[in-house]
């Protein structure tokens, strides 16, 4: 069994093709860390077409995804003791950090990925958490859901070669991640800090703590 299972609802399957070559989440879903089970809607249309959308109530452009089909793909699910069902739409709480943490503690992930104009109401009922990526407008949820999956991925034990990459990071505590330089020293004219190349592990700590402070000030006023 899978130490954390997502079960995508989407249009678009194949847009998933993409976790197959995305190097730690691929090396995840090899290792049967992960499991990933797409649900194609198409497959609970409803009628000899199988349609999955149609015209909103009271006119407006573009076609929404019905709820008949969203519902029984989502009754078909084995449900985890540990799921939440997360609904991608631009409409919801912008999805952090500390969301992707507290997500991976779980054993189950049920993503309902909309598209076309989005979706009918009644659909809302049907999860726990509404996400957006952010305050713009995409063409589907594929690509929200696509993250979810990674950022969630990273995070679970096993995932990453160095655990502690996720403990220095930007995101994990209230500051961004300090400036990083490797080789060359000069390149372009443009040179790596002196104290990193002085091999004084307090000067440089206290150099870097320095510096994500400054950074998070500049990019983050919100937070400091
Ligand atoms: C074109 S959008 C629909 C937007 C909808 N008419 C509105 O104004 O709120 C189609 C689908 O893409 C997904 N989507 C678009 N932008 C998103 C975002 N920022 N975050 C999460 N999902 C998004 C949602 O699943 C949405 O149902």
């Amino acid at each position: 069994m899978s130490n954390f299972n997502f079960d995508v609802i989407t249009l678009f399957p194949k847009a998933f093709d993409l976790i197959n070559n995305l190097g730690v989440i691929t090396r995840a879903l090899e290792n049967d860390l992960i499991n990933v089970k797409l649900h194609n809607l198409r497959k609970y249309g409803e009628g000899s077409y199988k349609q999955v959308d149609d015209k909103p109530y009271g006119g407006g452009s573009g076609m929404l995804l019905k709820p008949g089909p969203i519902y029984k793909a989502h009754e078909s699910i084995s449900k985890f003791p540990k799921s939440l069902t997360l609904l991608m739409t631009p409409q919801g709480k912008v999805m952090k950090q500390k969301d992707l943490r507290r997500w991976s503690s779980l054993d189950q992930l049920i993503i309902i990925s909309g598209q076309y104009e989005g979706f009918d109401e009644r659909v809302r009922y049907l999860a726990d958490e509404e996400i957006s990526l952010g305050d713009y407008v995409l063409t589907g949820g594929e690509i929200p859901a696509i993250t979810i999956i990674n950022g969630v991925t990273r995070l679970l034990p096993g995932a990453l070669g160095d655990p502690n990459s996720l403990t220095d990071e930007s995101h994990n505590g209230p500051f961004l991640e300090y400036p990083q330089y490797t080789r060359p020293p000069n390149f372009r004219e443009m040179k790596v800090p002196e104290v990193l190349m002085s091999g004084n592990h307090k000067e440089i700590k206290l150099w870097r703590e320095k510096q994500m402070l400054k950074r998070t000030q500049e990019r983050r006023q919100n937070i400091v």
